[in-house]
């Protein structure tokens, strides 16, 4: 990709003006900027280097990929320290929490500028898109030099040449886009494994979640698009692919020839060389019967699928906004588990909703008892400004809250911890991922059902599929020995 980048960045002449149309227009930035990096590390006479932190989920993971690769295209060196020249951080607001850290932080990135008075300080993703937010940075954090949001993350390395030409911060929020540009740069975190949008945005608005007004309507991506990278990607070494997307299982409706998500789960199978193929996540509401069959014939699909309950009261779940009941959930796991019997369902879950009574907290249980899910996330409810739910009332009394979440937390880890054994002593396929961070004799890798394995191996298995006998379940991870063939 940064190759055929690279040649076309070399035919672009920086004395005319700006192309319309993208990626074009970003190409000449790409161009621009570089000369700027190369001006100011002349200067300095070292490399200039940036630091990209990330908070939230895996999209915003994915779309840091996406910085990292514009950083790197115009020159600036990789840096795991924020004492560097440009730090970004691509920010997360799903829960209040995730703010706060945000603003705590921010205050150390001002000790370092002080120092460093060339540092840059970008801010970026889903926290930007709140105008409270925007007014509050203005106000007390005027020495952020770039702030923009989620829907022109495509457009960073034109922001990063306003902030050089101006020599004043940059603003540049949208509140919604239509728009997807592809081919622009992209550095990925892992050789091996890759994260692919398949679609942005949500359309579902739960009564709780901010997501939809901070990542917009929901767009999905051309199937051609996407096999094409996933194509490509599979060229530069990648085995596995997580296809990515609020709510998966809507992929396609709002395309001009419409495809649905299990058409495009069998077109990407056929690609020659991919191992691996997760996605997430699948919105129980529109999980179809053609998906399961899909799941059930793949040889690539891993087993796994992760399914949000987030409540056990059909009470509860109308008031979020799910659109399903406890009942059809429950009917719904039983259907997936008849079709790939073995498979590990995760989910995330919510206490403390407004006006969630201990009845209601009991069905929760209830479904977390009758599922017993392989793991599952637990957040305590966070009241999100603008969302329908943060105006309810009969808000939750925190110590309520923290007594259910507590509760909620020891069944979902005991029943993991119980889950976690019932692979014990087979032989399966592991994907290496790294050498182990404690004890270097070891790598570490994943299970298709995404459990952790420690086992005896070297650097070079990394990236590898292998056999590995899981010889001992310790909680949550095994440690197992690769088989010899
Ligand atoms: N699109 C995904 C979820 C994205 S947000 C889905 O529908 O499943 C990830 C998780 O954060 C959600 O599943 C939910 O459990 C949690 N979450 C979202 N808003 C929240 C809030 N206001 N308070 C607490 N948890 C929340
Ligand atoms: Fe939020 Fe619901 Fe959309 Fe998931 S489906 S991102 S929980 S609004
Ligand atoms: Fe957070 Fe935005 Fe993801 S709010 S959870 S980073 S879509």
């Amino acid at each position: 990709m940064v190759d055929k980048i690279e040649t076309v960045l070399q035919t672009i002449d920086l004395d005319a003006t700006p192309p319309v149309q993208e990626p074009m227009r970003q190409y000449y930035f790409l161009k621009k900027a570089r000369k700027y990096i190369e001006e100011a590390s002349r200067k300095m006479g070292r490399p200039l280097t940036a630091c990209t932190t990330t908070f939230g989920c895996q999209m915003n993971a994915r779309d840091s990929e996406k910085l990292d690769g514009i950083l790197r295209q115009i020159g600036y060196q990789k840096s795991e320290s924020e004492e560097a020249d440009f730090v970004i951080y691509n920010t997360c607001t799903v829960r209040e929490n995730a703010n706060q850290k945000v603003y705590g932080r921010l205050g150390v990135l001002h000790s370092y500028k002080k120092k460093n008075p060339r540092m840059m300080i970008g801010l970026c993703g889903c926290m930007m898109q709140e105008p409270d937010v925007v007014e509050k940075l203005k106000k007390s954090y005027p020495f952020v030099d770039l702030i923009f949001g989620t829907h022109n993350i495509y457009k960073f390395a034109e922001l990063i040449v306003n902030r050089f030409e101006s020599g004043h911060p940059i603003i540049d929020i949208w509140k919604e886009t239509d728009q997807i540009v592809e081919d622009l740069p992209c550095e990925r975190k892992y050789p091996f494994k890759s994260g692919v949008n398949i679609m942005f945005g949500c359309n579902n608005f739960c009564s709780y979640c901010i997501v939809p007004y901070v990542r917009g309507r929901e767009r999905s991506r051309n199937p051609k698009d996407i096999i094409r990278e996933i194509e490509k990607l599979v060229a530069d070494g990648v085995v596995e692919v997580m296809l990515l997307g609020q709510n998966v299982n809507s992929y396609g409706k709002t395309l001009e020839e419409p495809v649905t998500f299990a058409q495009l789960l069998r077109e990407i199978e056929k690609i020659d060389g991919l191992k691996r193929i997760r996605f997430m996540t699948s919105h129980p509401k529109d999980l179809s019967d053609e998906l399961i069959e899909v799941m059930r014939n793949s040889k690539k699909i891993c087993n796994h699928l992760h399914l949000p309950l987030q409540s056990g009261s059909s009470r509860i779940l109308k008031i979020m906004n799910r659109k399903y009941t406890k009942e059809q959930y429950l009917e719904l796991v039983e259907k997936i588990r008849a079709a790939v019997p073995d498979i590990s369902l995760t989910t995330d879950l919510i206490v403390g909703f407004p006006g969630e009574t201990e009845e209601d907290f009991l069905e929760t249980l209830d479904v977390v008892r009758k599922v017993r899910y392989d793991s599952a996330f637990t957040f305590i409810y966070s009241k999100r400004t603008g969302t329908p739910a943060a105006k309810m009332e009969n808000q939750i009394p925190q110590e309520v809250v923290k007594d259910r979440f507590d509760r909620l937390l020891s069944e979902v880890q005991a029943i993991s911890k119980e889950e976690a054994k019932k692979v014990e002593g087979q032989i399966l396929p592991v994907l290496v991922e790294e050498v182990n961070g404690q004890d270097d004799s070891l790598v570490t890798g994943r299970l298709t059902n995404n459990l952790l394995v420690h086992f005896k191996g070297t650097k070079d298995l990394i990236g590898k599929i292998v056999e590995v006998e899981l010889k001992e379940c310790r909680g949550f991870y095994y440690m197992g020995e690769k088989c010899e063939r």
